[in-house]
């Protein structure tokens, strides 16, 4: 029997190269895209070279899907910006637009035309994250992007249970995970471990059981899930986004 398909973005460092290994664990074969080459060496893992900012990234994009025509696609590849919104620079924020929201709209593009031609099982997992679900002072541009991600993914995901029920998207929005996810967004590693950060292993576990009952802005962590859902709206929001954002810009 063959073994079903993924493919994954992002997938050199983080949440995506520990959803690729632990797929492969699982006997799926796995191709990754990233705009780095892979270390990840396994006879059921490919690498595809491609920098998802590009302009090429929608016919790119679109053939490495029909190629493979995956089971299972976890759009993973994303980047952050940790200061005010008006001290980053525009560079830094147009390719954190063209990465969080242009390559987003791409994938998911591709993905929603395939799914229309193709009658089969296809499940895209979108990386938001609690930011997409909640102002984050500190880091406005990205919450702003990771709100387009969560709202693409729960209209679409109505349009194809009409169009399309073969295909499912889902999007999970984790809180701050332990991966080089802030260093790769222009900030040095903590000098120690703080409390409260998730291990990738956690994400990956809710990620590979979102892929069994689908699921929009699924919060890994049960902790997180429910001091974000219960805990959190009793807190007045001045005062709670006021001290995210001093928190923010002192550590
Ligand atoms: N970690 C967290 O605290 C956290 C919390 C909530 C949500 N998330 C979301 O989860 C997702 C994964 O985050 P992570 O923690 O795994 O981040 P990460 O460790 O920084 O990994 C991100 C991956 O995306 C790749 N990438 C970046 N720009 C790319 C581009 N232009 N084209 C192709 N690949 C590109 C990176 O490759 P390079 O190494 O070449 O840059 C890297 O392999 C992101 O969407 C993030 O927003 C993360």
């Amino acid at each position: 029997m063959k073994p079903p398909i993924a493919l994954i973005t992002g997938s050199t460092h983080g949440i995506g190269r520990a959803t690729a290994d632990a797929l492969l664990a699982q006997g799926w074969s796995v191709t990754g895209i990233d705009r780095e080459a892979s270390d990840l060496r396994h006879p059921n893992y490919q690498h595809v070279e491609l920098d998802l900012c590009s302009p090429e990234v929608d016919r790119a994009f679109a053939r490495v899907y029909q190629t493979l025509q995956p089971e299972l696609t976890v759009h993973s590849a994303g980047i952050g910006i940790m200061q005010a919104f008006w001290a980053s620079s525009r560079e830094a924020d147009q390719r954190l637009v063209a990465l969080n929201v242009g390559a987003t709209y791409a994938i998911t593009k591709v993905f929603a035309a395939e799914a229309m031609n193709r009658p089969t099982p296809q499940h895209l997992i979108l990386l938001s994250s609690l930011a997409g679900l909640s102002a984050t002072p500190g880091m406005a541009l990205y919450a702003a992007s990771k709100h387009f991600v969560s709202g693409l993914a729960k209209s679409v995901h109505a349009e194809l249970a009409v169009d399309a029920p073969w295909a499912r998207v889902s999007s999970l929005a984790p809180p701050p995970v332990r991966t080089q996810f802030r260093q790769h967004s222009g900030r040095a590693a903590r000098s120690k471990r703080i409390r409260g950060v998730l291990e990738v292993d956690v994400v990956v576990r809710e990620l590979l059981l979102l892929h069994r009952r689908p699921q929009l802005d699924r919060i890994p962590g049960r902790l997180h899930r429910w001091i974000f859902t219960y805990i959190r709206p009793l807190i007045p929001s001045r005062m709670l986004l006021r001290r995210v954002y001093l928190s923010a810009k002192s550590d």
